[in-house]
């Protein structure tokens, strides 16, 4: 270990200079290669520049230097790759602060940009019907929303639509609407009154609890005419598909982005009450409501085992 060499040299000769092991290291946005440290004693891996000002003055809010790195990125100047030269000897070399181990250079899970591949992303994505404190950025939003209109459409269209209710009042006048919407039609069925009742608490327990709601929507213009009842509802079809599909990116894109949603079928049995409280055209089909929140504490339960064979039939 680099501590051992150091202890080693300083027995042998009197003096522990600062020890750097590396090793080259191919970079996930950059081609060739380049040596990093996996090991050191003696410097700090990292020195942590936040809080400090720059050379005009300005606080620096996110520079933490990678000193070990930039070492042993300087050593490849001399070692090379086929010389056979074992060490380096860096001069001049400046620092302050305690030494900090080359691990401090691993990023933690939680930052790891790559450590999801698409497909585990795909499938770690959960419904989570309760959130964490704290809102969603704009930005989160307008992101998950371009990701959701590359879904696949028919005839070249782009037949989707969201609105957005990150106000509260927004939230609370849809979430009122859809419950009368609810509470009418329960009550025509014939629904004893405890069991609304229930059944509309649940459901606001989802969507009551999300910081943002997001009602997707799709409409069947571009869909080509036909005389006969079957094709006409096969092409309606495609354009609902395609609202699904969205709808998927969208949960994919918010779930990248470290965000929990839920989507939740409320607008899909009220569409005129939903146009109305969100000031949307005629010809719209509201899709639902994506509840979108914060992760909460600990993680979602395990998904049900997958009967491939129940699923696919390979021909
Ligand atoms: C069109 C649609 C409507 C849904 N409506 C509801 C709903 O009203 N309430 C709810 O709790 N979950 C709803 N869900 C979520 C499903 O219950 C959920 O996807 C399913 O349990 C599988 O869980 P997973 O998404 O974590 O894999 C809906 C899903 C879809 C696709």
């Amino acid at each position: 270990s680099a501590e051992r060499i150091r202890a080693g040299l300083g027995e042998r000769l009197g003096l522990a200079p600062a020890v750097v092991i590396t090793d080259t290291f191919g970079r996930a946005w950059r081609s060739g290669v380049v040596n990093v440290a996996i090991g050191c004693a003696g410097l700090p891996a990292l020195v942590d520049l936040r809080g400090t000002p720059d050379d005009r003055g300005r606080i620096l809010e996110a520079t933490v230097v990678a000193l070990a790195d930039e070492v042993a990125a300087a050593s490849g100047l001399v070692i090379g790759k086929a010389s056979r030269t074992p060490a380096a000897l860096v001069r001049g070399l400046a620092f302050r602060g305690p030494s900090l181990p080359a691990r401090a250079l691993v990023r933690a899970p939680e930052d790891d940009l790559f450590r999801s591949s698409p497909l585990e992303a795909i499938s770690s994505r959960r419904t989570i019907r309760s959130f964490g404190p704290g809102g969603v950025p704009r930005e989160v939003l307008e992101e998950a929303i371009r990701a959701a209109c590359t879904a696949p459409a028919p005839h070249h269209t782009r037949p989707w639509m969201f609105s957005v209710l990150e106000s509260p009042g927004a939230r609370r006048g849809l979430r009122a609407a859809m419950a009368a919407a609810w509470r009418a039609d329960l009550e025509r069925d014939g629904v004893p009154e405890a069991v609304i009742a229930r059944r509309l608490a649940r459901s606001d327990a989802v969507l009551g609890a999300a910081p943002v709601l997001i009602v997707p929507w799709v409409r069947f213009e571009g869909a080509h005419p036909y005389p006969d009842p079957e094709r006409a509802g096969a092409e309606r079809e495609m354009f609902l598909l395609s609202g699904g599909a969205a709808i998927q990116n969208l949960l994919l894109a918010l779930h990248a982005q470290g965000f929990a949603s839920a989507w939740i079928s409320s607008t899909l049995f009220c569409q005129e009450e939903t146009r109305a409280a969100l000031g949307v055209e005629e010809g719209w089909r509201a899709l639902g409501t994506v509840a979108v929140g914060r992760p909460p504490e600990g993680e979602p339960p395990p998904r049900p085992a997958l009967a491939l064979e129940e699923v696919a039939r390979f021909l």
